[in-house]
Protein backbone atom coordinates (compact mmCIF):
# COMPACT_ATOMS: atom_id res chain seq x y z
CA UNK A 1 0.00 0.00 0.00
CA UNK A 2 0.87 3.47 -0.35
CA UNK A 3 2.50 5.80 1.95
CA UNK A 4 0.23 8.28 3.36
CA UNK A 5 1.35 10.60 5.79
CA UNK A 6 -1.37 13.75 6.95
CA UNK A 7 -0.04 16.44 9.14
CA UNK A 8 -2.24 17.95 11.73
CA UNK A 9 -1.08 21.24 13.32
CA UNK A 10 -2.27 23.80 15.57
CA UNK A 11 -2.47 25.94 19.12
CA UNK A 12 -3.66 24.21 22.68
CA UNK A 13 -7.36 22.86 22.43
CA UNK A 14 -7.88 23.93 18.87
CA UNK A 15 -9.16 20.17 18.88
CA UNK A 16 -6.76 18.93 16.73
CA UNK A 17 -6.11 15.56 19.03
CA UNK A 18 -10.18 14.12 18.28
CA UNK A 19 -10.03 15.04 14.71
CA UNK A 20 -6.53 13.42 14.02
CA UNK A 21 -7.51 10.64 16.02
CA UNK A 22 -11.15 9.65 14.60
CA UNK A 23 -9.94 10.50 11.35
CA UNK A 24 -7.14 8.17 11.42
CA UNK A 25 -9.92 5.62 12.76
CA UNK A 26 -11.69 6.62 9.67
CA UNK A 27 -9.16 6.37 6.99
CA UNK A 28 -7.83 3.44 8.23
CA UNK A 29 -4.39 5.17 8.80
CA UNK A 30 -2.25 4.74 12.69
CA UNK A 31 -2.30 7.85 14.63
CA UNK A 32 0.63 9.69 16.01
CA UNK A 33 -0.01 12.27 19.67
CA UNK A 34 3.43 14.17 19.56
CA UNK A 35 2.09 16.29 22.34
CA UNK A 36 2.42 13.44 24.16
CA UNK A 37 5.81 12.34 23.77
CA UNK A 38 7.00 16.04 24.96
CA UNK A 39 4.40 15.67 28.47
CA UNK A 40 5.81 12.11 29.03
CA UNK A 41 9.57 13.81 29.24
CA UNK A 42 7.96 16.15 30.89
CA UNK A 43 6.18 13.69 33.08
CA UNK A 44 9.38 11.93 33.76
CA UNK A 45 11.86 15.05 34.62
CA UNK A 46 8.90 15.86 36.83
CA UNK A 47 8.91 12.44 38.60
CA UNK A 48 12.64 12.62 39.17
CA UNK A 49 12.73 15.80 41.33
CA UNK A 50 13.48 17.70 38.21
CA UNK A 51 12.13 21.72 38.32
CA UNK A 52 11.53 21.79 34.43
CA UNK A 53 11.40 25.98 34.33
CA UNK A 54 15.38 26.44 35.55
CA UNK A 55 17.11 22.98 35.53
CA UNK A 56 17.14 22.86 31.75
CA UNK A 57 20.63 20.78 31.79
CA UNK A 58 18.87 18.48 33.69
CA UNK A 59 16.25 18.09 31.35
CA UNK A 60 19.04 17.68 28.84
CA UNK A 61 20.86 15.54 30.31
CA UNK A 62 17.72 12.99 30.97
CA UNK A 63 16.37 13.21 27.23
CA UNK A 64 19.85 12.00 25.72
CA UNK A 65 19.48 8.50 27.66
CA UNK A 66 15.61 8.19 27.60
CA UNK A 67 13.56 5.39 25.42
CA UNK A 68 10.62 6.97 24.54
CA UNK A 69 7.85 4.94 22.52
CA UNK A 70 4.37 3.67 22.08
CA UNK A 71 2.55 0.66 22.39
CA UNK A 72 0.81 0.11 19.22
CA UNK A 73 -1.11 -2.42 20.05
CA UNK A 74 -3.76 -0.40 22.21
CA UNK A 75 -5.91 2.09 21.25
CA UNK A 76 -5.41 4.96 21.15
CA UNK A 77 -1.63 3.78 21.68
CA UNK A 78 -0.37 4.30 25.07
CA UNK A 79 3.16 6.03 25.96
CA UNK A 80 6.21 4.31 27.53
CA UNK A 81 9.10 6.06 28.97
CA UNK A 82 11.85 4.12 29.76
CA UNK A 83 9.65 1.39 30.18
CA UNK A 84 7.07 2.92 32.63
CA UNK A 85 3.67 3.73 31.66
CA UNK A 86 3.18 7.52 32.03
CA UNK A 87 0.30 8.13 30.36
CA UNK A 88 -2.16 8.67 33.15
CA UNK A 89 -0.01 11.06 34.06
CA UNK A 90 -0.05 13.16 30.56
CA UNK A 91 -2.67 15.74 31.41
CA UNK A 92 -1.98 16.51 34.77
CA UNK A 93 -2.14 20.04 35.43
CA UNK A 94 1.92 20.13 36.64
CA UNK A 95 2.51 18.18 33.75
CA UNK A 96 0.92 20.70 31.01
CA UNK A 97 2.32 23.79 32.94
CA UNK A 98 5.73 22.83 32.30
CA UNK A 99 5.21 21.07 28.48
CA UNK A 100 5.91 24.35 27.01
CA UNK A 101 9.88 25.00 28.85
CA UNK A 102 10.46 21.62 27.83
CA UNK A 103 9.50 21.81 24.52
CA UNK A 104 11.12 24.92 23.81
CA UNK A 105 14.79 22.86 24.56
CA UNK A 106 17.03 22.22 21.41
CA UNK A 107 18.44 19.24 22.98
CA UNK A 108 14.60 17.74 23.61
CA UNK A 109 13.62 18.83 19.99
CA UNK A 110 16.54 16.85 18.23
CA UNK A 111 15.62 13.66 20.18
CA UNK A 112 11.55 14.07 19.71
CA UNK A 113 12.23 15.02 15.80
CA UNK A 114 14.29 11.95 15.29
CA UNK A 115 11.75 9.49 17.13
CA UNK A 116 8.84 10.73 15.52
CA UNK A 117 10.35 10.24 11.76
CA UNK A 118 11.66 7.19 12.93
CA UNK A 119 8.13 6.18 13.79
CA UNK A 120 6.87 7.66 10.68
CA UNK A 121 9.34 5.22 8.57
CA UNK A 122 8.10 2.30 10.52
CA UNK A 123 3.89 2.84 10.56
CA UNK A 124 4.09 5.11 6.58
CA UNK A 125 0.29 5.13 6.59
CA UNK A 126 0.19 8.16 9.42
CA UNK A 127 -2.07 11.21 10.56
CA UNK A 128 0.50 12.86 13.16
CA UNK A 129 -0.65 15.58 15.55
CA UNK A 130 1.27 18.85 16.77
CA UNK A 131 3.00 21.79 16.33
CA UNK A 132 5.98 21.36 13.88
CA UNK A 133 4.71 18.14 11.88
CA UNK A 134 3.92 20.19 8.61
CA UNK A 135 6.82 22.08 8.96
CA UNK A 136 9.76 20.55 10.37
CA UNK A 137 9.49 16.70 11.07
CA UNK A 138 7.10 15.49 8.00
CA UNK A 139 7.52 18.40 5.56
CA UNK A 140 6.86 16.05 2.28
CA UNK A 141 3.94 14.92 4.13
CA UNK A 142 1.18 14.48 1.52
CA UNK A 143 -1.70 16.51 2.75
CA UNK A 144 -0.91 19.49 5.85
CA UNK A 145 -3.55 21.08 7.49
CA UNK A 146 -3.43 23.71 10.48
CA UNK A 147 -6.68 23.57 12.93
CA UNK A 148 -7.31 26.72 14.85
CA UNK A 149 -10.47 28.37 16.77
CA UNK A 150 -10.48 31.39 19.36
CA UNK A 151 -9.41 30.74 22.84
CA UNK A 152 -12.60 31.35 24.36
CA UNK A 153 -13.94 28.11 21.93
CA UNK A 154 -10.36 26.30 22.87
CA UNK A 155 -11.04 27.30 26.36
CA UNK A 156 -14.32 25.69 26.39
CA UNK A 157 -13.42 22.82 24.62
CA UNK A 158 -10.73 21.53 27.12
CA UNK A 159 -13.02 22.37 30.00
CA UNK A 160 -15.54 20.02 28.49
CA UNK A 161 -13.42 17.27 27.82
CA UNK A 162 -12.10 17.57 31.34
CA UNK A 163 -15.40 17.63 32.69
CA UNK A 164 -16.35 14.43 30.46
CA UNK A 165 -13.21 13.15 32.62
CA UNK A 166 -14.46 13.72 35.82
CA UNK A 167 -12.07 16.40 36.62
CA UNK A 168 -12.50 20.16 38.12
CA UNK A 169 -13.10 22.50 35.96
CA UNK A 170 -12.40 26.48 35.82
CA UNK A 171 -12.57 27.78 32.65
CA UNK A 172 -11.15 30.84 33.36
CA UNK A 173 -8.03 29.42 34.68
CA UNK A 174 -8.08 27.18 31.12
CA UNK A 175 -8.29 29.85 29.19
CA UNK A 176 -5.00 31.66 30.89
CA UNK A 177 -2.99 28.27 30.90
CA UNK A 178 -3.77 27.72 26.76
CA UNK A 179 -3.28 31.63 26.05
CA UNK A 180 -0.17 31.70 27.92
CA UNK A 181 0.90 28.09 26.32
CA UNK A 182 0.33 29.76 22.86
CA UNK A 183 2.54 32.86 23.34
CA UNK A 184 5.44 29.91 24.27
CA UNK A 185 4.78 27.87 21.55
CA UNK A 186 4.94 30.82 19.36
CA UNK A 187 7.35 32.63 20.19
CA UNK A 188 10.58 30.07 21.24
CA UNK A 189 13.08 29.76 18.25
CA UNK A 190 13.22 26.35 17.31
CA UNK A 191 10.69 25.09 15.68
CA UNK A 192 8.29 28.07 16.50
CA UNK A 193 4.24 26.63 16.11
CA UNK A 194 3.28 28.87 12.74
CA UNK A 195 0.82 27.51 9.85
CA UNK A 196 3.20 25.63 7.05
CA UNK A 197 2.94 27.15 3.64
CA UNK A 198 1.74 24.58 2.22
CA UNK A 199 -1.46 23.73 4.76
CA UNK A 200 -4.66 24.32 4.59
CA UNK A 201 -5.60 26.72 7.28
CA UNK A 202 -9.15 25.51 9.09
CA UNK A 203 -10.36 27.89 11.61
CA UNK A 204 -12.92 25.65 13.42
CA UNK A 205 -14.42 27.77 15.50
CA UNK A 206 -17.85 27.53 14.29
CA UNK A 207 -17.71 24.02 13.18
CA UNK A 208 -18.70 20.83 14.77
CA UNK A 209 -16.33 17.98 15.23
CA UNK A 210 -18.39 16.17 12.30
CA UNK A 211 -17.94 18.83 9.97
CA UNK A 212 -14.15 19.33 10.55
CA UNK A 213 -14.31 15.24 10.24
CA UNK A 214 -16.16 15.45 6.93
CA UNK A 215 -13.90 18.35 5.20
CA UNK A 216 -10.69 16.54 6.11
CA UNK A 217 -11.41 12.93 5.00
CA UNK A 218 -12.80 14.06 1.62
CA UNK A 219 -9.78 16.53 0.99
CA UNK A 220 -7.80 13.30 1.95
CA UNK A 221 -9.81 10.85 -0.09
CA UNK A 222 -9.64 13.36 -3.06
CA UNK A 223 -5.53 13.14 -3.17
CA UNK A 224 -4.01 11.89 -6.19
O1 LIG B 1 -0.81 18.96 21.88
P1 LIG B 1 -0.52 19.08 23.35
O2 LIG B 1 -1.32 20.15 24.03
O3 LIG B 1 -0.59 17.77 24.06
O4 LIG B 1 1.02 19.53 23.41
C1 LIG B 1 1.65 19.83 24.62
C2 LIG B 1 2.82 20.77 24.40
O5 LIG B 1 3.87 20.05 23.73
C3 LIG B 1 2.57 21.99 23.55
O6 LIG B 1 2.07 23.08 24.29
C4 LIG B 1 3.95 22.29 22.98
O7 LIG B 1 4.72 23.02 23.92
C5 LIG B 1 4.58 20.92 22.86
N1 LIG B 1 4.55 20.35 21.52
C6 LIG B 1 5.49 20.78 20.62
N2 LIG B 1 5.58 20.20 19.40
C7 LIG B 1 4.72 19.23 19.05
C8 LIG B 1 3.72 18.79 19.94
C9 LIG B 1 3.64 19.40 21.17
O8 LIG B 1 6.26 21.68 20.93
N3 LIG B 1 4.86 18.66 17.85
Amino acid sequence: MQDLIVTLDGPAGSGKSTVARVLAQRLGLEFLDTGAMYRGITAMAIARGVDVHTETHLVNELVRHCEIGFDWATDPPRLHVRGQDLTGRLRDDDVTGGVSAVARLPAVREVMVREQQRIGREHPRLVTEGRDQGSVVFPGAAAKFFLEASPAVRAQRRADQMRAAGRRVDVERIREQITARDAADASRSVAPLICPEDAERIDTSEMQLDEVLDLLTARVRALP
